[in-house]
């Protein structure tokens, strides 16, 4: 007897997909990006690389360009004044770089635009640092310093476990910075919380009912991601991982900026699904634009550790542990590549080839 195979179905370990493959690789990917980088007990981030800016400005594409975003935040919450900018924008537009550290997030270190950037910010005489996912990668030959998110080869064209990767690499670095200014206390509550986070992405796994909810809203007409602060890169890279596999229309709004146009698009048909943590002001305010939202009949998910109560205005939670920001920035994401996996799955599409995408981009 004999059993028909495919070598490429070997690869994906059972999986249907390798992006599903990859998916649930996530914790492993981030203890490898954290292992011996994090020292919970001395209170310490230890990474190979000199830095201490005095501001950054970071440069990338795509799902690494959202990554770029939720750096830039952590920087800037470390007390360094830190931008993202689109790698295609910032060669063809360059902004004054003054002393600034330019990062350029970049999976393969291959993306054109991206290395144009770098480039552009080099010939300027500025300290370049490529945070990518491949040794020997143009972006890590021409950089100054290199910071490797060590997730593993990913095949799947949408990125997944690169950008959980990209994530906690950023987190780490902006912990690295805060500790040479001493920001001790924001430090080693943050470690802790990095610590958790390939348990927790776990947890994320194994408890998920993206799948069933995903049934509920295959074929919406639109589909609407929000978020605040860390949250709202997630917002936009949930709403990009559903365009890229599923070819659903999705986009992703700030929740302050809803109210300010987007919301003529809200219907009854239209879910929108919101990431709120936490049971701060940001939660509170995010939760008045669910109710926006709510009041337009709209099909809420709310994707939250319960603490702010949002599942009351919410008709669907997806839910995740209890975490700090930064790091729910993390669970709340793989929540939402399992609602696009599924979308996609139930439509048939071919989820690790999407038309017309590449998984690296070497023309600008
Ligand atoms: C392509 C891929 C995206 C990726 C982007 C940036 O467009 O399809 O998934 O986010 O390139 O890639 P990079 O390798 O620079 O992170």
């Amino acid at each position: 007897e004999t059993v028909d195979w495919d070598p490429e179905d070997t690869g994906k370990s059972g999986y249907d997909h390798f992006m599903l493959k990859e998916i649930h690789e996530q914790p492993r990917a981030l203890r490898q990006c954290l292992q011996g980088r994090v020292d919970e007990m001395g209170g310490r981030v230890t990474l190979d690389v000199d830095v201490d800016p005095e501001r950054v400005q970071f440069v990338a594409c795509g799902t690494s360009y959202h990554a770029a975003l939720y750096g830039a935040e952590l920087f800037r919450q470390a007390g360094v004044p830190a931008q993202a900018f689109l790698a295609s924008e910032y060669a063809t537009s360059p902004p004054p770089v003054d002393d600034a550290l330019v990062i350029g997030v970049t999976q393969s270190g291959e993306t054109a635009d991206t290395l144009s950037a770098l480039r552009e910010a080099r010939s300027r005489g500025v300290r370049t640092l490529a945070c990518t996912n491949t040794v020997g990668s143009t972006a890590a030959r021409e950089c100054d310093e290199v910071l490797y998110i060590r997730s593993g080869p990913e095949i799947g064209v949408a990125a997944t476990k690169t950008f959980a990767a990209q994530q906690t690499a950023l987190n780490a670095l902006a912990l690295s910075v805060a500790q040479e200014r001493r920001r001790a206390g924001d430090v080693r509550d943050s470690l802790s919380a990095l610590r958790e986070l390939p348990g927790d992405v776990q947890a994320v796994l194994d408890e998920s009912n993206a799948e069933a909810l995903a049934e509920e809203f295959v074929g919406a007409p639109s589909y609407f991601f929000i978020g605040r602060g860390v949250h709202f890169p997630v917002a936009l890279e949930g709403a990009l991982k559903l365009k890229e596999i599923s070819y659903g229309h999705a986009e992703g709004f700030a929740s302050g900026e809803l109210k300010h146009g987007p919301l003529a698009l809200v219907t009854d048909e239209t879910p929108v699904f919101a990431v709120v943590t936490g049971d701060g002001p940001l939660a509170t305010k995010t939760i008045g634009n669910v109710k926006e939202v709510e009041s337009r009949d709209a099909p809420v998910v709310a994707v939250t550790d319960g603490r702010s109560k949002v599942e009351r205005y919410a008709d669907h939670v997806l839910e995740i542990p209890e975490a700090p920001p930064r790091t729910a920035a993390v669970l709340a994401n793989v929540q939402l590549q399992l609602v696009a996996y599924h979308v996609a799955d139930r439509l048939g599409r071919p989820i690790d080839k999407p038309r017309n995408l590449a998984k690296s981009v070497t023309v600008e």
